[in-house]
């Protein structure tokens, strides 16, 4: 199987833990995938919360409500992706910058269904470069600040949030304890998100393989 058909499989898996009401939808390939499969069955929720303005026009593009989550509560459940994900369900997320909604939606959910193909399950986090979204004058601050914890930080090039910072991407970070350093980089000022999820990682990971979609609960 290609990992498009990998990504479209627990996309369709993921389509079992989708409850009536109101869910959040996240950002990227793998979420996108979700929406294409939440389309066939749109009649059985109320709406959704997007994650990021493009998965908000993916959303609309299939006639499914694109809800405020201010009015919409506590929602049951956040379906999305991720770039790296331990079996403890601890990730790194935010390779498609749309981390600080991602955790926000997140943050508002009962249970958070990660879905992703079998490449993105690490033994260590931190293979793929953690993006920080920074308030922009702080961009040299928080560089510095990223090389005092072993990091090497690149702006990622012509690129604005949908909140209007940057991104630093940090490349070479020894992620040993991920919630110790998620917590650590949220005290860097005009840091806004870092894309590490530990603090409340997956509840559920649905991982395609060449066998099948795998289910991991943390
Ligand atoms: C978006 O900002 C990210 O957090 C995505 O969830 C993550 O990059 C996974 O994307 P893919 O499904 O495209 O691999």
């Amino acid at each position: 199987m290609t990992q498009d058909e990998l990504k479209q499989a627990v996309a369709r898996a993921a389509i079992e833990h989708v409850p009536s009401g109101i869910i959040g939808v996240g950002t990227g390939s793998t979420a996108n995938y979700f929406i294409d499969e939440l389309a066939r069955i749109k009649g059985r929720i109320d709406g959704a919360v997007a994650s990021s303005e493009a998965t908000a026009q993916r959303l609309k593009s299939h006639g499914i409500p694109v809800l405020d989550l201010n009015t919409a509560g506590e929602l049951a459940v956040y379906v999305d992706g991720a770039d790296e994900i331990t079996e403890h369900l601890h990730m790194i997320k935010g390779g498609g910058g749309a981390l600080t909604r991602e955790k926000i939606v997140a943050a508002c959910s009962k249970k958070f269904v990660c879905i992703a193909d079998g490449s993105k399950l690490v033994g260590m986090l931190g293979k793929f470069p953690l993006p920080v979204e920074v308030i922009p004058m702080a961009q040299s601050y928080v560089a510095r600040e990223m090389i005092k914890l072993g990091g090497q930080p690149v702006l990622r090039q012509g690129f604005t949030t949908d909140n209007g910072n940057i991104i630093l991407d940090v490349h070479n970070l020894q992620i040993m304890n991920p919630v110790e350093l998620e917590t650590q980089i949220n005290q860097i000022t005009g840091v806004v998100t870092n894309g590490l999820f530990a603090r409340r990682p997956a509840d559920i990971l649905l991982l395609g393989t060449a066998e099948g979609v795998k289910t991991l609960k943390a």
